[in-house]
């Protein structure tokens, strides 16, 4: 990976985080209290996840920008309808875009750590955060679809 790749696969990232956060922001629309609650939390997270992936790209002297613009990001990359109703329905996607968000964090961070190179692995350390939060929003959200 040389470095114009590296910024190419940061706004990747930075789009599919504006996508997230889209998905929880409506929070305040569930019944569910534990969803509602959750969800407002998620909303925060994806945030910080924004901002960390902008500060890095910043960081790296380049300018953030989304690959995708506006509406429908997720749908539009997965091949997905964000266009869910009902509880399970939300929490099945919304798992299936979590798990996805893991993976693909993971496949970035190996790539990075394959490199010889400080920045990119100083890279993987930050990343490895929205990996790992990205991981446990997927187990809450498969936790509570077996439960609900
Ligand atoms: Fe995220």
């Amino acid at each position: 990976m040389d470095d114009k790749q590296l910024i190419t696969e940061l706004n990747k990232i930075l789009t599919l985080e504006h996508g997230h956060l889209g998905m929880y922001e409506n929070y305040g629309t569930y019944q569910d209290k534990d969803m509602r609650r959750t969800f407002r939390r998620f909303t925060e997270l994806e945030m910080e996840h924004i901002n960390k992936i902008q500060s890095i790209i910043r960081n790296l002297g380049e300018k953030p920008s989304l690959i995708v613009e506006g509406g429908d990001i997720l749908g539009k990359l997965f091949g997905v309808s964000m266009h869910v109703t009902g509880d399970r329905e939300v929490l099945k996607v919304y798992n299936f875009i979590e798990q996805k968000s893991h993976q693909g964090y993971s496949d970035f961070i190996s790539k990075l750590e394959r490199e010889d190179n400080k920045m990119y692995q100083f890279v993987a350390e930050i990343t490895a955060a929205n990996k790992l939060e990205a991981y446990l929003q997927h187990l809450w959200l498969k936790d509570k679809l077996d439960k609900i």
